[in-house]
């Protein structure tokens, strides 16, 4: 057995002990690194995940946002969709067949808010793929009720919806 030149003055502790105690002095600090990492790579990987989720719901682009909606009748284009906020509502005001129709835009299931399908003209829901006509009929996916009609009003060639 070899002499230790250290401090201690004792004999050599072998190569295999004095590995396993520095071993154990950097597992720590390695290990904290990977958690480190993990979490790092799972946030970003939940990042990915609901990035597209919420971009799905999120709310329309072309949104108004007033107290009583007032939409000029000459200024609404055939299968043209307008989407409004009112005191917390998201309404939907369409016009297909020169008709004027206002619905609550949150689907009927769960209330995930509809998007306006201008080319097949009916209500798309991207939750979980309800379809409602242009009258508001629920014609695909997991519900059966109608989305809620709101009163509109036309008032010198205006519609209003208060
Ligand atoms: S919330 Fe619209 S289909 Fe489920």
């Amino acid at each position: 057995m070899e002499n230790c030149q250290c401090s201690h003055g004792g004999a050599a502790l072998g190569p295999g002990v004095g590995e396993a105690a520095g071993r154990d002095l950097a597992q720590p600090s390695r290990r904290g690194f990977f958690h480190v990492c993990m979490a790092a790579m799972t946030g970003i990987a939940a990042l990915v995940v609901a990035f597209p989720i919420f971009s799905f719901l999120r709310l329309p682009k072309r949104i108004h946002t007033a107290k009583s909606i007032e939409v000029p009748l000459a200024g609404l284009s055939e299968s043209q969709a307008l989407f409004f906020e009112r005191e917390g509502t998201q309404i939907v005001l369409i016009y297909t067949n020169k008709e004027a129709k206002a619905y609550d835009a949150a689907c009927t299931h769960l209330g995930c808010l509809v998007s306006w399908d201008q080319n097949d003209r009916v209500f798309r829901c991207p939750c979980h793929g309800a379809v409602f006509d242009d009258q508001g009929a629920a014609v695909k996916g997991p519900v059966n009720m109608p989305l809620k009609k709101v009163k509109l009003e036309i008032n010198k060639g205006v519609l209003v919806i208060a």
